[in-house]
C-alpha cells in the first residue's frame, strides 16, 4: 500500500524531545511528498473530536514545526487517560468504566484517510500500537521515556534530560546540605525501574541509591551515614527511586484511576522519616517529580529524537509495520513492537553501572 497521509500521536507522559521527533517526522514526510497530520492528545483527537475546535486532527507542515526541536513538551499534546483498549467512559449510572474503543479507533483512523501512524510511546502506549497493528492499522513505534524502562531499545529518549537535569540538583543539593550538616533525600520519578535514579546518583556522587530492583534495609543506609560522620563527612545525599521499596516491604502507591496506571509517591519521604530516627541527623526530603519532564532536550536527546523520527519514516517508506526503532550504536534498527513491549527493561543486578556505583562506595541498601 502506498503512503500518503501519515498520522503522528504522542501518548502517555511527555518527555523532552517529542518536538523533535515530530519535526523530524514531518520533514522527513514532506521530502517523500506525504502530508503529515497531527492527532491531538495520544488519541483522543479520534476518540473524542468534539472537544477539539480543529476537529482533533490537523494538518502538519514544515513550517507548523519550524523552531521547535529544541523545546520540551509536545505541540500535539498527550495524555495517560487515552488508552482506547480500556478508555474510561462513565456508565448510566455515573460510574466510571473501561471500555475496548480499539476496532472504532481503527475505523476513525481509515474514516480521516490515514494511510499510516507514528506514535511515540512508552511502554503502555507502544503495547496499545501493538495491538492496533493487529487490527489492522499501520503503526511505527518510537520508543518516548524519561524512565528508560522499554526494551529492545538501548535507550529512549527523554532519559538523558532526566538524568541531566536531576544531576544538576544533586549538584546545587550537595552544597546546601555540606553548610547545615543534613541528610537529603531526593525522590526521582522512573516507575518501577531505576534508571533515573541511579544514573543521575552516580554522576552527582550520592552516598546511597535506593533503587526498585534492590530493595534496601534502612539500618545499611544508616550505617552508610554514620561511617560518614565518623569520617567527618557531616552531611549525605540519598537518590531515592520513586518505585524503591524496603526489603519485604511493598512500592509506595498514590493512588489509581479507572483507565490510569498506578501512581507512585511518598518514597523519599518514607526513607527521610526512617533515616532522621535511625541516624539522629536532620533530614530533608526533596522531590523532583515533573521537573524531570519539563525543559529542553539535550544535545544527545535532540540528535537522538530527530534520528528515531527520521528512522520512523524510513520504515514505512520500506514498508514496515508493527516495529519500533530503537538504538543499537552506532546505527538505529527496528525491533518488533511484540519484543519491544513483552517485557519492562529493569536495571540489570549485574551491570557495570551498578558495579562502578559499588566501587566508589555507594549504598545500595543491601
Ligand atoms: O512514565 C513517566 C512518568 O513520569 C513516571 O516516571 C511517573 O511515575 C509517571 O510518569 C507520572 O505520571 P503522571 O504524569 O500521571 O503524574
Amino acid at each position: 500500500m502506498s503512503i500518503k497521509r501519515v498520522a503522528i500521536s504522542t501518548g502517555g507522559g511527555d518527555a523532552p524531545g517529542l518536538n523533535a521527533v515530530i519535526r523530524a517526522i514531518v520533514l522527513a514526510s514532506a521530502k517523500r511528498g506525504w502530508e503529515t497530520y497531527g492527532i491531538r492528545d495520544g488519541y483522543n483527537g479520534l476518540l473524542l473530536p468534539e472537544r477539539y475546535p480543529d476537529g482533533g486532527v490537523f494538518k502538519l507542515t514544515p513550517e507548523t514545526v519550524r523552531g521547535i526541536t529544541h523545546q520540551g513538551g509536545t505541540i500535539l499534546g498527550t495524555t495517560n487517560r487515552g488508552n482506547p483498549l480500556k478508555f474510561p467512559v462513565k456508565n448510566a449510572a455515573g460510574v466510571w468504566e473501561e471500555l475496548d474503543r480499539g476496532d472504532e479507533l481503527v475505523r476513525l483512523f481509515r474514516m480521516h484517510d490515514l494511510d499510516a501512524l507514528i506514535t511515540c510511546g512508552g511502554d503502555g502506549s507502544l503495547g496499545i500500537a501493538n495491538e492496533l497493528q493487529k487490527r489492522g492499522m499501520r503503526v511505527i513505534g518510537v520508543p518516548k521515556t524519561i524512565d528508560n524502562d522499554l526494551d529492545g531499545t538501548v535507550i529512549t529518549f527523554g532519559f538523558d534530560t532526566a538524568v541531566a537535569f536531576a544531576t544538576e540538583c544533586l549538584d546545587r543539593l550537595h552544597t546546601t546540605a555540606a553548610s547545615h550538616g543534613r541528610v537529603i533525600v531526593v525522590e526521582v520519578m522512573g516507575r518501577y525501574a531505576g534508571w533515573i535514579a541511579l544514573n543521575s546518583g552516580i554522576a552527582g556522587s550520592a552516598d546511597a541509591i535506593l533503587i526498585p530492583e534492590i530493595p534496601y534495609d534502612l539500618h545499611k543506609v544508616s550505617a552508610k551515614i554514620k561511617e560518614r560522620d565518623a569520617r567527618g563527612r557531616q552531611f549525605s545525599i540519598v537518590v531515592v527511586a520513586e518505585g524503591a521499596k524496603p526489603v519485604g516491604g511493598s512500592t509506595s502507591v498514590i493512588g489509581k484511576s479507572v483507565g490510569q496506571a498506578e501512581r507512585l509517591g511518598g518514597a523519599g519521604q518514607h526513607v527521610a522519616a526512617g533515616l532522621e530516627e535511625l541516624c539522629g541527623h536532620e533530614t530533608r526530603a526533596v522531590v523532583l517529580g515533573h521537573l524531570l519532564r519539563g525543559g529542553s532536550p539535550t544535545t544527545f536527546d535532540r540528535l537522538l529524537s530527530l534520528r528515531f523520527g527520521a528512522a520512523a519514516v524510513r520504515a514505512l517508506e520500506e514498508g514496515q509495520s508493527g516495529v519500533m526503532v530503537a538504538l543499537d550504536p552506532p546505527t538505529v534498527k527496528y525491533v518488533p513492537l511484540e519484543d519491544a513491549t513483552r517485557r519492562m527493561k529493569s536495571v540489570p543486578l549485574d551491570c557495570d553501572t551498578i558495579l562502578t556505583a559499588r566501587d566508589v562506595g555507594i549504598c545500595f541498601g543491601d
